[in-house]
């Protein structure tokens, strides 16, 4: 057994400052459960923030070759985020024979596959429990405590600053970029927003996801988009009405036409656990033979995810303990094909504009059925405008591409002045 194991980190943001804390206030648990002293031996940081640092009685580097060659560095624990430089330096710390602890979900989910060969090749851990789900586990609990399952599908609500916005935004009728200027001002969405409302956030995180749940390798660009800009207040009223809440849902169902992976806004049932998930929390839903139903819920960002990290630490730790490193490797042993996102298949809830006259909602079933869209109810709504009336049309289960027909066939009817939103139904 090593008395003590020392770590290198890269970066001391919010979740390196986190990981820093947890490894002194909860050190002796630390040291009991890993049978080892964990030490920050080195800290990779910009040169402006080393003095910071050294004040609080840190060590810091803003070079990398230090930590690199260090032999007493057994783990590099990458809390950088994004693709460059963080890729490479998680390789070099590999070649370098260093385990990888990264909470990096852009990585995995584009070079994941060069990661891993990476990791066997150089018999290392290269674990990433806070990449998807921040503190939630559901990455270890896939790759080890629910192996025994056949998997059929994952959803999740994972991105955090989405959560918080549609969640205020049905509590009290806030508009879109009302709601986004009071994230950014309390934090929870970032100046630049894209990534989480356009869906790249969660799309990252069910690529990872999906490959571990199916085994079979699932890339960034695999997973089908859409984000949440176009919701408004008026769809997430209705949807209370109809009995869902509003909720950007990424999804991963394995079938025989291969792996239907995507991140869309949903009207999910209010019964569905998830639908009870609000504010900045995330969770992940899982199905399975024979477990049934899992949900795994928890705060899916910032300080908290250190207990990822940290926990994944002590993981190798214990690893270098017994010389048994490079266990959880890559999973993805099938070469499934993705679905084709016009051949998934779907209930739609469709809202419109309509002129207010006889005959009109006869002409929209027939539009419908021509296009073998079966529809479930058609709800007049509101008739407060002069001369036209918004309706709202729920589907049965259809494929995507009758649903993209039937919009286009809408839009050239002449007593359709505006189709407003089509959002999935769960
Ligand atoms: N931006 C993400 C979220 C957190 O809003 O959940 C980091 O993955």
């Amino acid at each position: 057994m090593e008395n003590v194991v020392k770590i290198g980190l890269l970066g001391a943001g919010t979740i390196g400052g986190s990981v820093i804390e947890v490894l002194k206030n909860n050190r002796d648990t630390i040291t009991q459960r890993a049978n080892t002293e964990i030490q920050i031996k080195n800290i990779l940081v910009l040169p402006h923030e080393i003095p910071k640092l050294h004040e609080a009685g840190l060590p810091a580097t803003s070079s990398y070759d230090e930590i690199l060659n260090d032999p007493e560095i057994k783990i590099v624990v990458e809390l950088i985020g994004g693709i460059k430089p963080a890729k490479d330096f998680i390789l070099q710390a590999m070649a370098h024979g260093k385990n990888v602890v990264t909470a990096n979900k852009d990585v995995v989910a584009q070079f994941g596959h060069e990661l891993f060969d990476a990791a066997d090749a150089n018999k290392i851990d290269f674990l990433f429990e806070a990449a998807v789900g921040g503190a939630i586990p559901i990455i270890m609990p896939l790759k080890r405590s629910l192996t025994a399952n056949k998997i059929t599908e994952v959803l999740g609500i994972v991105n955090g600053t989405t959560n918080y916005m549609l969640t205020k935004m049905g509590e009290d009728g806030t508009d879109y970029e009302t709601v986004l200027k009071e994230a950014q001002a309390c934090g929870y969405a970032e100046a630049n927003p894209a990534a989480d409302v356009e869906g790249k956030d969660a799309a990252r995180k069910i690529a990872i996801l999906a490959s571990i749940a199916f085994n079979s390798r699932v890339k960034f660009e695999d997973v089908s988009m859409e984000g949440i800009t176009h919701i408004t207040p008026e769809d997430i009223s209705y949807a209370k009405e109809l009995g869902y809440v509003v909720k950007l849902l990424a999804v991963a169902r394995h079938s025989e036409l291969g792996i239907d992976v995507r991140v869309n806004p949903v009207f999910l049932a209010k019964e569905h656990p998830l639908a009870a998930v609000s504010g900045v929390f995330n969770a992940i839903f899982v199905r399975g033979y024979p477990i049934e139903e899992a949900m795994f819920f928890g705060p899916g960002a910032g300080k908290p995810t250190a207990s990822a990290v940290v926990s994944d630490i002590i993981e190798i730790v214990r690893g270098l303990n017994r010389g048994s490193t490079g266990r959880f490797g890559c999973t993805c042993y099938h070469q499934f094909p993705i679905c084709p996102v016009e051949e998934t298949v779907s209930s739609y809830y469709i809202r419109l504009l309509v002129d207010d006259k006889p005959g009109v909602l006869g002409k929209i079933a027939t539009t419908f059925g021509n296009v073998d869209v079966s529809l479930k109810s058609v709800v007049q709504t509101r008739t407060e405008l002069e001369d036209h009336v918004e309706i709202v049309v729920i589907t049965h289960k259809v494929k995507h591409k009758n649903i993209l027909a039937a919009q286009t066939a809408l839009k050239v009817l002449s007593v359709v002045d505006e189709i407003f939103n089509v959002i999935r139904v769960e």
